[in-house]
């Protein structure tokens, strides 16, 4: 973990309420798909985490939806002004796992975790499906990067104004080596149910203090808890334990 001031080069609507945000420090570290940061804002005691959208050595892009006084203020930011960020948080997604035909499955601000995770994992030239799902057409975001990067694209929307009518488990392909998923907790639980391979999950659960102290992250599993901040925010299938 690093504390940084980064410099905002770009802060823009890509939907009603969600936003992307690139921001520039020279000194910054490339950042790991899967991993998140910790953003300080005026007046408010917590900093709120973000996950990494995309990173390269020098340049950190998140994208954030405006649910609060934190968000609400982040959308104020012009190019030019400085933010206090945490980097390099949470343990990532692992690739090695992924398989020739690794499966993304995303939901509403759950997908921005899985862009850079499908750049890596196109690098390495598998055949990447990736299942995007939102409520409504309106609010869709990255499905052109995500088809930008040579991945095969479905997206799902709650209503059917776009896509496949439906949740991201209605549109789970026949076939995958494996997959990786992000987004609501309702959406995790039952994609826990429906997949038939060993993957990982990563939680944007609530945070509290963000460092390890308070356990309000914390989630069960067959050695514990484990805290969403330190120990994830990635979890492995296999080691989950829901709380009913
Ligand atoms: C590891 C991690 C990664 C995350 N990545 C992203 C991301 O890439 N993009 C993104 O938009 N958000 C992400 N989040 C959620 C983001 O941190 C919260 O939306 C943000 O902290 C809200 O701050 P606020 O001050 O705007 O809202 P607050 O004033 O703190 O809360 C406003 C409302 O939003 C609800 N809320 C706050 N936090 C969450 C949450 N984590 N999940 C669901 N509801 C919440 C509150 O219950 C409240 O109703 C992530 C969270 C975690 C833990
Ligand atoms: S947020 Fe406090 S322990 Fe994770």
């Amino acid at each position: 973990m690093k504390q940084e001031i980064l410099t905002i080069t770009e802060n823009i609507p890509v939907t009603e309420s969600v936003w992307r945000m690139q921001m520039e420090a020279p000194g910054l570290e490339e950042q790991r798909p899967g991993g998140f940061v910790n953003v300080r804002l005026d007046g408010l005691f917590l900093r709120r985490p973000i996950s990494v959208f995309d990173s390269a050595p020098g340049r950190l892009t998140i994208l954030y939806k405006t649910v609060g006084r934190g968000t609400e203020q982040m959308t104020g930011l012009k190019p030019g002004a400085q933010l206090d960020v945490l980097t390099g948080l949470g343990n990532g997604y692992d690739l090695t796992k992924a398989g020739d035909t690794p499966l993304l499955l995303g939901g509403g601000v759950g997908v921005p975790p899985l862009y850079m995770l499908a750049r890596k994992l196109r690098g390495e030239g598998k055949a990447v499906k990736a299942v995007l799902g939102f409520n409504t057409a309106a609010e869709l975001f990255a499905e052109e990067e995500f088809r930008a990067l040579g991945c095969n694209v479905t997206v799902t929307t709650a209503d059917g104004s776009c896509g496949v009518k439906g949740f991201v488990t209605d549109a789970l392909p026949e076939e995958y080596s494996y997959f990786y998923t992000c987004g609501p907790e309702p959406m995790l639980r039952a994609v826990y149910r429906a997949t038939k391979t060993a993957g990982q999950f990563s939680f944007e659960e609530r945070m509290g203090c963000g460092f390890g102290a308070c356990m309000g992250c914390s989630c069960k599993t067959i050695t514990g808890y484990k805290r969403i901040c330190r120990e994830g925010p990635v979890l492995e299938k296999e080691e989950i334990l829901w709380d009913d």
